[in-house]
C-alpha cells in the first residue's frame, strides 16, 4: 500500500507534511509564536482586501481555554482541551465600506485559516480545526453578535504529541489521511454532469 500522502505531481513538501493530529503536549507556545500565528493570517488575500477575519483564542490554564473547551462536544474536548492555543474564527458577514453581505467571507476566513495551519507547521507546531463545537453558544460566550460574525470553525494548535497519550478510541485514527484524485475534482472547461 503506498503512503496515504503520496503527491500524484511535484508539490512542496509541506503542502503533505501538515495534518491534524489530536495528540498535543501541553507545552505553552511563546508569544512570539503566537504572534507570528497570527501574522501569517493578517497577510491572507481577502476580497476587497476586507479582511473579515477574526477570531478569539484563549491559552490553556486561562479562563479563555476553559470557555472555548466548554463550546466543544465531547468527542472533540478528549483530545482539544489538552492544546496549548484554541481558537474560534467567525467572519465579519458585511464589507465595512458599504455594509451590503461579503459573500466570500467564508472563503477569505478560510485562506486566512489555511495561511495560519502552514505557518504552525513551519513552526513545528500542528493544528487541527473543528467543526464539532456549539454554535449559538459561541456567539453569547465569546461576545460576537450573530447579526455581524458567522462562527464557521473552532482550531486547535500546539507541537504533537505520542499517540500514546491519547484515550484509546482515538489512538488508531493518529495517522496523516490520504486524499481524492486530481481527476475527482479537476475540469477542464466545464464540470461533469452531476
Ligand atoms: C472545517 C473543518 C472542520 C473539522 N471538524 C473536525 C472536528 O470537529 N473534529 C475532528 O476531530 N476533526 C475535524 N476536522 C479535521 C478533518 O477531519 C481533517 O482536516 C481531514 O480529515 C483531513 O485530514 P488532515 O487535516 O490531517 O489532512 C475538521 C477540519 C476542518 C477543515
Amino acid at each position: 500500500m503506498p503512503h496515504p500522502r503520496t503527491p500524484e505531481a511535484d508539490v512542496d513538501p509541506e503542502f503533505l507534511a501538515r495534518w491534524s493530529p489530536r495528540a498535543f503536549r501541553p507545552d505553552p507556545l511563546t508569544p512570539a509564536q503566537l504572534a507570528s500565528l497570527f501574522e501569517a493570517m493578517r497577510w491572507a488575500p481577502s476580497c476587497f482586501n476586507e479582511q473579515p477575519w477574526r477570531l478569539v483564542y484563549g491559552l490553556a490554564g486561562e479562563p479563555e481555554h476553559a470557555r472555548i473547551t466548554g463550546l466543544l462536544v465531547e468527542a472533540n474536548q478528549l483530545w482539544a482541551s489538552k492544546a496549548p492555543l484554541l481558537l474560534v474564527l467567525f467572519n465579519r458577514r458585511n464589507f465595512s465600506h458599504n455594509d451590503r453581505p461579503n459573500r466570500t467571507a467564508a472563503f477569505d476566513l478560510g485562506a486566512a485559516w489555511m495561511s495560519l495551519a502552514l505557518a504552525a507547521h513551519k513552526l513545528g507546531l500542528y493544528s487541527h480545526a473543528m467543526a464539532g463545537f456549539d454554535t449559538t453558544r459561541a456567539y453569547t460566550e465569546l461576545g460576537a453578535d450573530p447579526a455581524i460574525y458567522e462562527v464557521q470553525a473552532a482550531v486547535a494548535v500546539g507541537a504533537i504529541a505520542d499517540p500514546d497519550t491519547l484515550p484509546e478510541k482515538l489512538r488508531a485514527r493518529e495517522a496523516p489521511s490520504g486524499r481524492n484524485p486530481q481527476a475527482s475534482f479537476v475540469f477542464h472547461g466545464q464540470l461533469p454532469p452531476a
